[in-house]
């Protein structure tokens, strides 16, 4: 049996641009336990009890703020900001004035740039052992951006076993947003091999096909009849492998935007659920947010060794990042990403475990 537990606060306790990183626990009384850090208001390590009730860490991540620095920028479980996924050409227009993001992926501007907030150090605030607030304010221009933003991601683990991850914002001048947390789940304990036998149901019709850099061509598609149907539950590796022109532009697997039934999101319903069938664990999404980016961890190379020192290969997590459509603010077909002064922008994402036996 493998032992899992949370990594040492120690490891996490550096200076980066001059400011203290620390390791945050919550704890429930459910055997659930989540490791946050400062740097880049990210999620280090999510422990839920198995279907023998046996702590098992479901994301991907380092032992120690060491291991995230020397790590390829995989996002690991953090704060996206201050616009997740991409924005083609790294530009966009408000108001007639055009607005430039320094490209960090081919041609695109990906998850708010280079230093985006992911890479961060954010203030927090500590509510006990079931909630962890923390606040960044990104300065007018800060890349590229328009607009002083202040945010606030807050962390809170339930006796249910949920965990809510609550977003704020407010600007000063009108700006774009786009807010998700990037977590690496592997349901079968991180650094165990790929996700293919996984069972995945998205509630979801429709998705955004993408061109050959990964922007939306803006015209959503069925799922049906596609290696996209997840509407009823399917293994993730049934069709991963499948020679589709979709799977190949995400770099051999989904790494695609859902546009999630309205049904659902009205009826405050799971929009997605994922099993494993070897640890019986159940993770169901439940957001606020219309879009749903499904990634099998096409990018990951297995040069990275995790928590356990196993490598982190390629289809080895999958990621549910709950947000807006990408390059919205180019595509005004899509529902807005403007927020503007005097507006709160708000959202809410909660990751609830179960057993499945
Ligand atoms: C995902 C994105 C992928 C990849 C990944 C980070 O959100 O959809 O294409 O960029 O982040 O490696």
């Amino acid at each position: 049996m493998t032992h899992y537990t949370l990594p040492k606060a120690r490891n996490f306790e550096h200076q980066i641009s001059g400011k203290n990183t620390h390791l945050i626990t919550l704890e429930n009384s459910r055997g659930m336990a989540v490791a946050l850090s400062d740097y880049g208001a990210r999620i280090v390590s999510l422990l839920v009890p198995d279907k023998h009730g046996n702590p098992t860490d479901v994301v991907l991540g380092f032992d120690s703020i060491k291991g995230y620095l020397a790590a390829d920028e995989q996002y690991h479980g953090v704060t996206v900001g201050r616009f997740a996924n991409r924005i083609a050409n790294g530009r966009f227009t408000i108001d007639g004035e055009t607005f430039y993001i320094e490209p960090n992926n081919g041609a695109n501007a990906l998850h708010g740039g280079a230093n985006g907030f992911h890479s961060r150090i954010w203030d927090r605030r500590i509510v006990y052992k079931e909630k962890a607030d923390f606040y960044y304010v990104a300065a007018d221009g800060e890349e590229g951006f328009p607009g002083k933003l202040s945010v606030m991601v807050k962390y809170r683990l339930t006796d249910n076993n949920e965990l809510i991850i609550s977003y704020r914002a407010q600007t000063d001048k009108p700006t774009v947003i786009n807010l998700t947390n990037h977590a690496y789940f592997n349901l079968n304990g991180e650094g165990n091999g790929d996700i293919h036998n996984h069972i995945l149901q998205i509630q979801a019709a429709n998705y955004l096909p993408v061109d050959e850099h990964q922007i939306p061509t803006g015209v959503p598609a069925p799922v049906e009849n596609t290696p996209f149907d997840f509407r009823t539950p399917k293994l993730i590796g049934q069709d991963i492998m499948q020679p589709d022109d979709q799977l190949i532009k995400g770099n051999g697997g989904y790494d695609h935007n859902y546009i999630l039934d309205t049904e659902a999101l009205a009826k405050k319903r799971p929009v997605a659920t994922v099993r494993s069938p070897v640890t019986g664990i159940n993770l169901e999404v439940l957001t606020t947010e219309p879009g749903l980016q499904f990634y099998t961890g096409n990018f990951l190379t297995g040069k990275d060794k995790g928590k356990r020192g196993n490598p982190y290969e390629k289809h080895g997590a999958f990621c549910l990042e709950t947000q807006h459509f990408p390059d919205s603010p180019n595509q005004l077909d899509f529902p807005t990403t403007l927020l503007l002064p005097g507006h709160v922008f708000e959202s809410q994402t909660i990751y609830r475990f179960s057993v499945v036996k």
